[in-house]
């Protein structure tokens, strides 16, 4: 049997080098993002947006929704994967940063494909239960707490067979260190059992970056 090897700094640099092909568009978001300090932290890695744009273009999704936009990273990614005539609902609780994010979605010329809503992720996400607002996709990226909300929430808004993609849900390699017992880690944790008990969906935890949980709804 195969084992899951160890990715260690050098494998880590690996990957990010030649498991990504560099993009102009992508590499200055990522550069202005980082400029910013600390909250840099927050964005996916370019690498998990690559993965992000090929899921949806092989998913044929057209109605994706985001929860966490931040700079724009992940939306430009899921972006780029749909159809012309496809749609990304990005939801943020804050506008801080969607002038940024704007911009480079213009620069990239998948702007008319988004629309950013500005609200809290759970009341927008039950607000379009209730108006019937139906997804093929959907990205989970915000704040980690109330990941199991957005979980429920996400197979309510799914239609059949659609994807649910989480990051963060290695978080830092934590969720495996008994030792940590603090709030976001054992909600992380709770969800990753919950995932592989669930019979609603089919899933894969993917150690990509910060991990990402790859679910399909039955
Ligand atoms: C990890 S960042 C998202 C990173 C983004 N996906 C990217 O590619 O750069 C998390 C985002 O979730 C937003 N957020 C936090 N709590 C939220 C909430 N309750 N509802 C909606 N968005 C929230 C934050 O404002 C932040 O921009």
């Amino acid at each position: 049997m195969s084992t899951q090897i160890e990715i260690d700094k050098k494998l880590t640099k690996y990957l990010q080098e030649i498991g990504y092909r560099s993009d102009k568009i992508i590499d200055e978001l990522v550069a202005e993002t980082l400029a910013l300090g600390n909250v840099a932290r927050m964005q996916i890695a370019p690498e998990q947006g690559q993965f992000l744009e090929i899921i949806v273009k092989i998913s044929q999704a057209k109605n994706c929704l985001e929860i966490g936009r931040f700079t724009g990273l992940s939306s430009l990614c899921i972006a780029k994967g749909l159809p012309e005539n496809g749609k990304l609902v990005a939801i943020d609780n804050s506008d801080e940063f969607l002038l940024m994010a704007e911009k480079y979605w213009k620069m990239a010329e998948v702007d008319s494909k988004i629309e950013s809503i500005i609200a809290d992720g759970v009341e927008a996400m039950q607000s379009m239960i209730d108006r019937k607002h139906f997804f093929d996709f959907i990205f989970i990226d915000a704040d980690k707490n109330n990941y199991p909300h957005y979980y429920e929430l996400s197979l309510q808004l799914l239609t059949p067979n659609g994807i649910i993609i989480i990051d963060n849900m290695l978080w830092h390699g934590d969720v495996a260190d008994d030792k940590k017992q603090d709030t976001q880690t054992n909600t992380i944790r709770e969800l990753n059992l919950k995932i592989q008990k669930d019979d609603r969906i089919n899933y894969s935890l993917l150690p990509l970056s910060d991990g990402l949980s790859f679910i399909q709804k039955k």
